[in-house]
């Protein structure tokens, strides 16, 4: 009974580690193991038998345990030979899996971008799809830009004529096909110091070199973009300027003005990600587009952040030249977005009580916030958290200057507690270590629990 009992709780501190390592990463022996969980050899091969099963882990007789999920290579020789046909791995690809797992059971996801379950508008959403499920024509061909009155939805929302509206599966894809769209391959794209991880890897793998600009409390600083702008010759800017993930900074009213001068003066395109327009604790200064005649700035809509993240319904608005290039590039990866996805969420937009759901979301997204930050000051002291984010899903906690912020990251994920390193939302070296941690993750009930094991893991790590 014993040995079940200590099997489990190894299993789930290995599911744990393996959900935070790539695929094909290995695991310590079995006597390593056995010596840092301090328990005996029958104990660990029963977790990792039952992790195996699971298909977590993959266990080789000779060469040790792996996470899985790996390439065959090392098993099928007849495969071997991509190894060298693909050459290195883009920077930041190990970092995106990791972040788009689905976290193990029993494990506080705080790595998640996410909502969980509990603030997801999942009724809301079921109602709609059921809905859209009996409208005619949901399984036809859509037009790439999108179904005309979501379209409207989204030009009433950010305040533009329908026809600058392009409907998204998401806004990842819609980087993608942004950053394709409005530079060559090897040109330089600006790119604040953090930013989002995902914006960056879509930006590499359109042959984009991003530029890291640095940034504070008030976002982008203005000296130093103009700096890069002369310097790096680049017209391509992505930016978030509302709750940006991962710092949760917001751009200062008079920066907004800076940013908008220079992409006047430098014939600038900015991109826009809006990810968090519906995350505003208090009221947010509009979108740079929302004051933009000339088309420089594309502005990105998401609904997977504020519904629930398999809605993946987007939108961009673009005018000018670039929508063209953007609704081809758009197209040519995957030709629209389903029609069942679009009608679903329009009837989810326009049902009475999406108002009151995005109210209480806030609320409690709020409380999360407060509750997390109070329960980190407490243990690891008022310096490891700047001003709060007043919007947003995170916060970006300052780690001790001479710790391992994968260290912590590991020794957090024993501990069933799973966070994002920071170093991997730097275009370049990281400037301190952090973490960046999903607080609506996080109940207010289970706070004090979750900033007790991440204050032990920075201790240990
Ligand atoms: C800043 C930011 N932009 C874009 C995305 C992509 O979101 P989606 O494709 O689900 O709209 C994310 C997801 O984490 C994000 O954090």
């Amino acid at each position: 009974m014993k040995t079940d009992n200590s099997s489990t709780r190894i299993a789930q501190a290995l599911r744990s580690r393996a959900a935070a390592l790539p695929p094909g990463a290995a695991l310590p022996s079995v006597r390593a193991l056995m010596r840092e969980m301090g328990v005996g050899p029958a104990t660990v091969q029963q977790a990792l038998h039952a992790l195996a099963r699971e298909g977590v882990l993959e266990s080789f007789p000779g060469r040790g345990t792996f996470v899985a999920g790996a390439p065959a290579a090392t098993e099928a020789g007849d495969t071997l030979w991509q190894t060298l046909a693909l050459g290195p791995a883009r920077a930041g690809a190990a970092d995106l899996l990791a972040l788009s797992e689905v976290p193990p059971a029993g494990t506080f996801p705080l790595n998640v971008g996410y909502l969980p379950p509990e603030l997801r508008a999942t009724s809301l959403l079921n109602a709609a799809a059921a809905r859209a499920l009996r409208q005619p024509g949901v399984w036809d061909r859509m037009p790439g830009t999108g179904l005309p009155a979501l379209r409207r939805w989204f030009a009433g929302a950010i305040g533009c004529p329908e026809h600058e509206v392009i409907v998204c599966p998401g806004t990842q894809p819609a980087l993608a096909a942004a950053f394709q769209g409005l530079a060559a391959p090897g040109s330089r794209v600006l790119m604040e110091s953090p930013t989002y991880l995902g914006a960056l890897l879509a930006a590499r793998a359109a042959g984009l070199v991003p530029v890291p600009v640095p940034t504070d409390a008030e976002g982008v600083r203005p000296e130093p973009l103009e700096a890069a702008l002369r310097e790096s010759g680049a017209r391509l800017l992505y930016l978030q300027p509302t709750h940006a993930n991962p710092t949760g900074a917001s751009l200062a009213p008079a920066r907004r003005a800076a940013v908008m001068d220079l992409a006047h003066r430098h014939g600038l395109f900015i991109l826009e990600d809006d990810w968090a327009r519906d995350f505003g604790f208090e009221a947010a200064p509009p979108p740079l587009a929302a004051n933009d005649p000339e088309g420089h700035v594309i502005l990105l809509r998401s609904l997977t952040k504020c519904a629930a993240p398999g809605l993946r319904v987007g939108a961009l608005r673009v005018r000018g030249a670039a929508f063209e290039r953007l609704r081809a590039a758009r197209v040519a990866v995957d030709f629209f977005v389903p029609a069942l996805l679009q009608e679903t969420a329009l009837n989810l937009l326009t049902a009475p009580s999406w108002p009151r759901h995005l109210r209480r979301l806030r609320a409690a997204l709020r409380a999360r916030r407060d509750a997390l930050a109070a329960a980190l000051r407490e243990r690891l002291g008022d310096s490891c958290l700047d001003a709060l984010p007043s919007g947003g899903l995170h916060l970006w906690l300052r780690l001790p200057g001479d710790a391992d912020d994968e260290a912590v990251a590991r020794a957090a994920a024993h501990r069933q507690v799973l966070v994002s390193a920071g170093r991997a939302w730097f275009p370049a070296e990281a400037t301190g270590p952090r973490l960046r941690l999903s607080f609506a993750a996080v109940d207010p009930a289970v706070a004090t629990t979750v900033a007790g094991r991440i204050a032990e893991a920075v201790r240990e790590a």
